[in-house]
């Protein structure tokens, strides 16, 4: 038997190459050693857009258009959306009893979010206890496994925690108690140098973007700013440019000559970011042909979202059931 995954994305957007390098060319791997379950989160990206309805909404589409694009195989991984599994929420009430206001308060992913959107004076509960929701996402599967980056580990952590509690209070072995799986994680810094690439920077390289967009926004990237002329000594550190030939350039031979060059002061960034373009384009460009496919099939992806969240409200049910037995709900 596979063991199960379960891996997802708030819907709040389109999809930049920070996420293309961060989870999903992982899940495209994962797909074929697991049974993978992705999450569309409308309902946790509500707990802080709950104003914005329309922008969840519209995000969905685009999120699945992304997943078609990059290669997550609908038929392999089940797809599924938040809001159609009304046994996610269920799961999330009886969870909340296993942990503290105090303990969530003091999750570090919860702490540093509070702080980045202003939250902290003032903090709609439904945002404070996301992770106790999240959680009944992963339980709702019984997944082994949740791939997670070091931002969102201590969330892994936390529903471990209210599974051990749930069935150590009850006496039962209902709910099982995932890993976090660590992927080799690739920082994947903003255009401008910022070290996190996000919408709300305005940093982002999307993989919606046109050859032109992407030409626009490389030669825009940020260097070394000490550097005036091509003949000065230039600073590969901190150099946008050199951390997306790394990662995007399978040509490591001609990215050591550049680099070196740079720092003898014998190339321009002119070049540096031409031959950047042509890299970055080699990998982009198929994403970009298969996500112009994807917007042709928007109905469909939905529909199967839809038949994968009928799939998991069934497995989801069984856990509900054994869970109401335990707490003596069950009539
Ligand atoms: N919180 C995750 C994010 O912001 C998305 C998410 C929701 C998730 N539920 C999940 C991730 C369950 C892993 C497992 O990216």
């Amino acid at each position: 038997m596979k063991k199960r995954i379960l891996t997802g994305d708030r819907p709040t957007g389109k999809l930049h190459i920070g996420h293309y390098f961060g989870s999903l060319q992982n899940r495209v791997k994962l797909q074929d050693e697991y049974e993978q379950f992705i999450l569309v989160a409308n309902v946790q990206a509500l707990t802080d857009n709950f104003d914005n309805p329309g922008k969840v909404r519209e995000s969905i589409l685009e999120l699945l258009c992304d997943y078609y694009a990059v290669g997550i195989d609908f038929e392999k991984s089940t797809v599924f959306i938040q809001s159609e599994v009304k046994q996610i929420h269920e799961i999330f009430v009886y969870l909340s009893n296993f942990v503290t206001v105090q303990q969530i308060s003091h999750n570090p992913t919860i702490k540093t979010e509070l702080a980045q959107k202003g939250m902290e004076e003032s903090t709609p509960l439904g945002f404070f206890m996301y992770p106790v929701h999240q959680a009944g996402d992963i339980l709702a599967v019984n997944a082994d496994l949740v791939p997670v980056g070091k931002d969102q580990a201590p969330m892994v952590e936390s529903c471990r925690d209210l599974a051990r509690k749930f069935n150590d209070t009850y006496g039962v072995k209902v709910l099982h108690e995932p890993q976090a799986l660590f992927g080799v994680e690739k920082n994947v810094p903003g255009i401008d140098g910022n070290a996190k690439m996000g919408k709300s920077l305005n940093n982002c390289i999307y993989l919606s973007d046109s050859e032109e967009e992407l030409k626009a926004k490389v030669m825009k990237v940020y260097t070394d700013p000490k550097r005036i002329h091509a003949t000065d000594p230039g600073t590969i550190e901190g150099n946008v440019a050199f951390v997306y030939h790394d990662l995007f350039n399978e040509n490591k031979e001609e990215v050591e000559e550049l680099k070196k060059r740079y720092m003898a002061g014998t190339v321009g960034d002119v070049e540096v970011k031409e031959k950047l373009f042509v890299a970055m384009n080699k990998v982009l460009g198929p994403i970009r042909e298969k996500r112009r496919e994807a917007e042709g099939l928007k109905d469909d992806l939905l529909k199967r979202a839809l038949v994968g969240s009928k799939k998991v409200s069934e497995i989801a049910e069984g856990i509900v059931d054994q869970m109401k037995e335990a707490m003596k709900i069950k009539f």
